[in-house]
Formats: C-alpha cells, structure tokens, sequence
C-alpha cells in the first residue's frame, strides 16, 4: 500500500472513496461545525444533516454511512463516520481508524482519500493522527492463507490520501503516514511468523528469515551461531532446551549499524521457541497448538528490523534471537539436571517448560559484548502474566526507572501499552536451590515477577526491560491469530532514542 498526503478541495476530489468523520466537535443537534463537514453538507445539499436527523448516521463511535455517487461531489463513494462529540484518546481513535480501515480493505477500490478534519485527540497531534490511521490501514490489508485450497482475496486498495485542510505540515505527514506504513509491515511480519505452524517455522527458518531481512538494507548485517559455537561459547543453559529435538537450535544476532559510530546500541532479544510442548514437564493437550506462538518474542524482534530498515532509521541497533524447539525425548532434559549459563552461574532445572528463561539467559550474556545503553527483551514468558493483565497490557518488569519511563511513554503513543510490575527483592528469593545457584522456577506465586527476578540475574550491570507477551502476542478462540505486538511499541521506542 501507498500513503500520501496532500491539500485538496475535498468537493473536487477524484477518487474512489472519500471518507470523512463528523469530528469531535459535532454533536447531534448541531450537525456541520468543522468547515470541512459543512463543505460537503452544502454540496450534497444537506445529505449530511438528513442522515443525522433521520437517524441513519449517528453522532457516535462505530456508527457508520456508506454512499455510492454521492451528488455534488467527485469522489465516486463517500463514507462519513461518527466519532461522538468527546475527545478521543489513543484507544479510542485506533478503533476509529480500524473502523475506517476495515471497510476500505473490503470495498472493490483502488485508492481511497481520508480527512480528518475536526478530530481532536488528547495530547497528540495530526501528525501522530496520520501515522496511526496509516498503520492500522496497512495492517488491516494482512491475509494468512498460504494453507488454503480456497483463498481469500487480497485488498484491492493500493492508495491512500490524507486530505489536510493546506499545506501545512504537509512533509512532516508524509513522513509520518511513511512511518506508520512501515510499522504495520513489521506488525504484519511479525503476524505471519507467528501464524506459520511449528513444522514450518523452525529455529533454521526464523534464521532465513532474519537473513532476508539483512539482505534488504546495506548497514543491516545477520549472523546465526549453530550449536557447535554455542557450545564454545558456554551456553550450557540454552543448549538444555534443545536437547530433546531434532531441530537444530540458533543463535541468531542481527546488527543495524545507521547512527552515529560512537552510539552505544540499543539491543532487543527475542524469545524463539518454534514449538513449546513443555518438554519432559510436558504440558497438557488442551490448545497446545497455541504454543506454535511461543517465538513470537522473535518474531516482535525481526518485525522491528523489518521497519527500521524501511523507515531508514539512523540509530544503532542490536537484536538477539535465541530459536530452539523445545521436546521431550530419550535425550531431553530431566527434572532435577543441573547446567551451567555462560554467566558462569549454574541452575537447577526443576521444570522443563520453564524454558524461555533458560534460552534467554545466555542470550542476555552474550548481549553484554554491544556494551550496550539497554537491553530489552521481549517473552511470551509466562501463563502468569495473562492472568495477571490478560490481553490489553503488556508485562514490564525493569531495573531502571528511566527505561521503564520511556516505555511506558511509547507504549501510550502506539496504543501498544505496558504495565510495570515489581522486581523486588523478595521475589528474587524464591528462585534459591538447594544443589545450585538458582532453580529454573520460583513456585506458584508471582510467577511473572519470579520468571522476571531469573533474568534480572544476567542483567545487573546493564539498564534491562523484560516485556512478558504471554498475553499480549496473539488472540485465542474464533480469532486465532497473531496480533503483531509488540512491534509498534518497539519502533516508538526506538524512535524516541533519537
Ligand atoms: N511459553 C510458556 C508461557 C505461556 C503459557 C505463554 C501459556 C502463553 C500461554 C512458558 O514457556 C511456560 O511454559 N511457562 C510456565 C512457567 C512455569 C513452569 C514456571 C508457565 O507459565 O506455566
Ligand atoms: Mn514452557
Ligand atoms: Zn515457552
């Protein structure tokens, strides 16, 4: 998809559909207040004010008209949407947006023209307004079919307009509509990697993919350490997780060199476990398919390349993906093994399918060699973390305030938010072994903080972030799917690093 913004006479304007909302300043018995609306009230001769007072179009979210050949204008459909007469928030207006995108992707149109004259959105600008509505449409036009026989059809909509009442700020859009086009490629990315099954999307294949990736930018480069080099590198505890597969595991390290040389990098890891069973802890049946999404860590990561590079971002960047499947066999690790991280500090794995702290935590000391500003890592980490905020928040567990600050920050901005939970120290006690320096899990209590405490142990000379995506990363039920998240939040992040 393309996006574009330009100052028109919305009346004269040629394209398939024209889409404009009531604005926030509207209300049900004053209809046309921004001028924009009145415009076209005029030019229609009173259509807009008609639909309100027979009720057909409301002055509330959700509430929606579509005409063909609206007279008095040039545009070949005109869709006017409520918005009700309040404020929106980040939340409220995302919907909105979904709203507007989701009925474009299904309309036989080619290009499409949105003005959102008279929206107010509190504390943000047209320009974040513009990268919102940009984003959402380009994510609404993603499709998983590659499995069936009988596909669905792709979106026709190939361009979209942003109408601004003048020139004004007209660049700045561009590059914010730009922006948010190349944040929904990632979102979407991340979104199929995740769909793919586990006997597609194995360790090797997440590997591929990052090549790929590096491939499509010159200051993009990819390596993937095998077992072998793993093995010489000391990561006793991510090799435990492998044991048990046939697939090899890989340590995937993507490097994004366009800021200053002297920039220390932010890096992202990423938990890659293509297939979760739980191991010799095997878990049980019930929607154990889903555990097909425990890579999405990984895949939040190579979303997040995919848009940097495509946005051109001049920062420095590091990303870390440990990929592994983990499965029980005769050879898999057992209750009660004993391995030794790179770290040098040794774990009592008391339950196999605490794997992602293991696999993470010599990806985390292997982060130390950037000397990097932050480290954030990104987990479907525990079952814990969707009981405890379910699908609407993120987990965020940090030892530093400015970096959880931050994060939170852009998680308001995305609409891909975050909620901070503790890493107290009294959490960090129930992690205490009797044969080793930690146990792999800390019991029934506070489960994501104890998995959160396991890695601040790897962390401490650094400034670290822990985002737990149990919840976060896809939807189960009649809407299986990836979600995307939290790439959007990532690239804000990164954005305001700058
Ligand atoms: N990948 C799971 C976490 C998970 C479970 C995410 C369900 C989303 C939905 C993780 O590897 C895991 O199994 N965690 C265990 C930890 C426990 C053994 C301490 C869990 O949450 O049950
Ligand atoms: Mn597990
Ligand atoms: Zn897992």
């Amino acid at each position: 998809m393309e996006f574009t913004a330009v100052a028109c006479n919305l009346l004269t304007k040629k394209t398939d559909c024209l889409v404009i909302t009531l604005g926030t300043q509207v209300t049900d018995d004053a209809p046309a207040k921004s001028s924009a609306l009145e415009a076209i009230d005029n030019a229609t001769s009173g259509l807009i004010s008609r639909l309100l007072k027979s009720g057909d179009l409301k002055q509330e979210p959700n509430s929606s008209v579509l005409i063909n050949e609206p007279q008095g204008l040039s545009a070949d459909r005109l869709l006017i949407l409520g918005t009700g007469s309040k404020p929106l928030n980040e939340q409220s207006f995302v919907a909105l947006a979904k709203n507007i995108a989701a009925q474009l992707t299904k309309l036989p149109i080619k290009t499409a023209c949105i003005s959102l004259a008279g929206l107010e959105v509190d504390l943000r600008d047209g320009h974040w307004q513009a990268q919102q509505l940009a984003s959402q449409v380009a994510q609404s036009g993603y499709l998983f079919n590659p499995f069936k026989n009988k596909e669905k059809k792709p979106t026709t909509l190939k361009q979209v307009t942003l109408a601004l009442p003048s020139r004004k700020g007209l660049d700045k859009s561009k590059t914010h509509l730009n922006l948010g086009n190349a944040i929904a490629n990632g979102v979407n990315l991340s979104r199929e990697l995740g769909d793919l099954p586990g006997n597609i999307c194995t360790p090797s294949y997440l590997a591929n993919q990052a090549k790929k990736i590096a491939k499509k930018h010159p200051k993009l480069s990819c390596k993937v350490l095998d077992e072998k080099q793993m093995k010489a590198l000391g990561m006793g505890s991510l090799l435990s997780v492998t044991a048990g597969t046939v697939q090899p595991a890989k340590l995937i390290v993507l490097e994004y060199n366009c800021g200053n040389k002297s920039d220390k990098p932010v890096v992202l890891v990423g938990k890659g476990v293509t297939f979760d069973s739980g191991g010799i802890s095997l878990k049980p049946g019930a929607a154990m398919d889903e555990m097909k999404y425990d890579m999405c860590g990984a895949a939040s990561v190579l979303g997040t390349f995919a848009a940097l590079t495509d946005a051109d971002l001049p920062i420095n960047v590091v990303g870390i993906i440990p990929a592994v499947e983990n499965m029980p066999s005769g050879k898999a690790t057992k209750p009660g093994d004993i391995v030794k991280s790179m770290s040098g500090q040794t774990i009592e794995i008391l339950n196999t399918d605490a794997e992602g702290r293991l696999i993470l935590c010599d990806a985390l000391t292997y982060a130390g060699r950037y000397k990097p500003k932050a480290i954030v890592d990104i987990a479907t980490l525990t079952g814990a973390c969707v009981m405890a905020l379910g699908s609407h928040a993120t987990g965020m567990l940090s030892n530093n305030d400015e970096l959880a600050a931050s994060l939170d920050t852009a998680g308001q901005i995305s609409a891909d938010r975050v909620w901070r939970l503790p890493l107290w120290n009294e959490y960090d006690k129930q992690l205490k072994s009797n044969f080793a320096d930690m146990a792999n899990i800390g019991g029934r209590q506070a489960g994501t903080i104890t998995a959160a405490c396991f890695l601040g142990r790897f962390t401490k000379d650094y400034h670290w972030a822990h985002l737990d995506i149990a919840g976060t990363a896809w939807n189960s039920g009649a809407n299986k799917g990836a979600t995307g998240r939290p790439v959007s939040l990532l690239v804000q992040f990164l954005v305001e690093q700058l």
